[in-house]
């Protein structure tokens, strides 16, 4: 049998926090019957966000084509979800159950390459556009296109999603981290980028790319045009590819945020010489179809040959799954006004947008008034990445231990923090240390997610065991 030992040592290395131990034990509490409110992930449709009638009615019909055809269809469908069905069956008649071209079904490129060009206002190509299992497997694609050596590096936030940490680990790639800006909201600051870079270089490490996350989980922040510019600057000045992801992008709740796209803001530069990977997916935004699992990236300065090569690693797993790819064409193309289905779309869709903004406003604001707590409203994306102070037995300071012996020592604090947050409430949210903090500072992140009443009680819950929480340190 194989063992623990003659394993991959790079998978028992990597760390995904988002699921870990301490979700493991909310699993275990709601077996013994306890009410969890899973905070833990940015999975819409498993706290209760209905999915979209839209998206469900062509699936429905795309599943069972015999429908499709069948007089009664048209009793319990729109006539435009008949005709959408019959489009798609039309330019993708081997239906569902089959294998597509590696990069996915060639309508669907196009129809995204349209969305990007109606977005953006810019040329796109639907050759260098390729459907995914959602955006972490595009990432993953890229990552492993772009790591060459074991001392080749990517540059990651700090805080940030751990799928990048993680198959950096598994990848054997280094990761280079850059601290976000939590006095500036969360934006890059150039000269923190500069420092890490150097720093890297110095420690024999080839930098070869940056990954940017706009709007940004966990912060939930979202970039200033200027701020994308200079990112795109630093990129080009030290040579790295860019992978801008782009999960979230219609996740903008605060008035004055926008989101703008890298590819946006590279073609308005004339940038022409760094290599651009922007992904996107059909899990969020407002559609939060995680399961279905689909998404796509999208290429920009790219010599063929190269592509060639990903097209390669892109048949060495067939395609992406149907349906994914169905559920994305479904999300570039929605109902048109004039359309059957037009109003109901637009009615669930800012519904949810509405409620995310509304829950966004309420977490924010409310966790700011607790005492030792500190968040911004979240800008955009799914979260609120909240700042707590804990005190400190006495004599001791983590800034004035060695990196590794901090890195553990707060781990452990926000770690039990949140532990005992689940155990006392039953509230499910993922300690900073799973996505990386300032040294001498501890966070939580916790989704905007759950309905709206269970959003005020967990404020009041969270209020009630922080304080309780703090206290007990101070008399111990
Ligand atoms: C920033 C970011 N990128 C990528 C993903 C993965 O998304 P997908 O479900 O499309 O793989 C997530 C999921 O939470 C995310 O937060």
């Amino acid at each position: 049998m194989i063992n623990i030992k003659n394993i991959n040592s790079r998978l028992i290395e990597a760390q995904y926090a988002v699921r870990g131990k301490i979700v493991l034990r909310a699993q275990e509490l709601e077996e013994k019957g306890k009410k969890i409110i899973y905070c833990n992930i940015g999975n819409p449709q498993a706290l209760k966000q209905k999915p979209l009638t839209y998206i469900r009615q062509v699936l429905s019909l795309l599943e069972y084509p015999d429908l499709i055809n069948n007089p009664a269809a048209e009793k319990f469908y729109p006539k435009d979800i008949v005709a959408k069905a019959k489009y798609i069956l039309e330019k993708n008649p081997t239906g569902t159950g089959a294998y597509t071209q590696s990069a996915g079904i060639t309508f669907i490129r196009q129809a995204i390459a349209d969305f990007i060009k109606k977005r953006d206002g810019i040329p796109a190509d639907k050759d260098k556009i390729i459907l995914t299992d959602g955006a972490s497997k595009g990432v993953q694609s890229v990552l492993t296109v772009l790591l060459k050596n074991p001392n080749d590096g990517v540059m990651i936030p700090i805080p940030q999603y751990p799928l990048y940490s993680a198959t950096l680990t598994l990848y054997g790639g280094k990761l280079i981290g850059y601290y976000l800006d939590e006095e500036n909201s969360w934006q890059l600051n150039e000269k923190v980028l500069e420092e890490s870079i150097i720093k890297a270089k110095s420690g024999g490490i080839n930098p070869v790319a940056i990954a940017v996350i706009n709007p940004g989980n966990p912060t939930g922040a979202v970039l200033s045009v200027d701020n994308i510019k200079m990112i795109i600057k630093f990129a080009k000045r030290y040579n790295l590819s860019l992978l801008a992801d782009e999960v979230y992008q219609e996740n903008v709740y605060l008035k004055g945020c926008k989101f703008v796209s890298f590819a946006k803001a590279m073609h308005e530069m004339g940038e022409k010489e760094i290599t651009l990977f922007s992904f996107h997916s059909v899990s969020k935004g407002f559609l939060g179809e995680c399961g279905h699992r689909g998404g796509y990236f999208e290429i920009r300065n790219i010599p063929e040959d190269v592509f060639e090569q990903i097209i390669k690693l892109q048949s060495v797993s067939l395609c992406s799954n149907v349906d994914g790819q169905i559920v994305t064409y479904l999300m570039v193309n929605p109902p048109q006004p004039g359309e059957e289905s037009y109003e109901l779309y637009e009615k669930e869709k800012n519904g949810i947008l509405s409620e995310l903004k509304a829950k966004s406003e309420i977490l924010g604001i409310e966790l700011n008034k607790i005492e030792g707590m500190s968040t911004d409203v979240p800008q955009g994306a799914m979260y609120a990445y909240v700042k707590f102070e804990l005190p400190h037995k006495k004599g001791v300071d983590p800034l004035a231990m060695s990196e590794d012996e901090r890195l553990k020592y707060e781990a452990k604090r926000d770690s039990d923090y949140c532990m005992s947050l689940l155990e006392e409430t039953g509230i499910c949210v993922v300690p900073g240390s799973g996505f990386g903090q300032m040294p001498g500072t501890l966070h939580f992140r916790t989704t905007i997610l759950p309905p709206r009443n269970e959003i005020e009680d967990l404020v009041r819950l969270i209020k009630d065991f922080h304080l309780g929480y703090v206290k007990r340190m101070k008399e111990n």
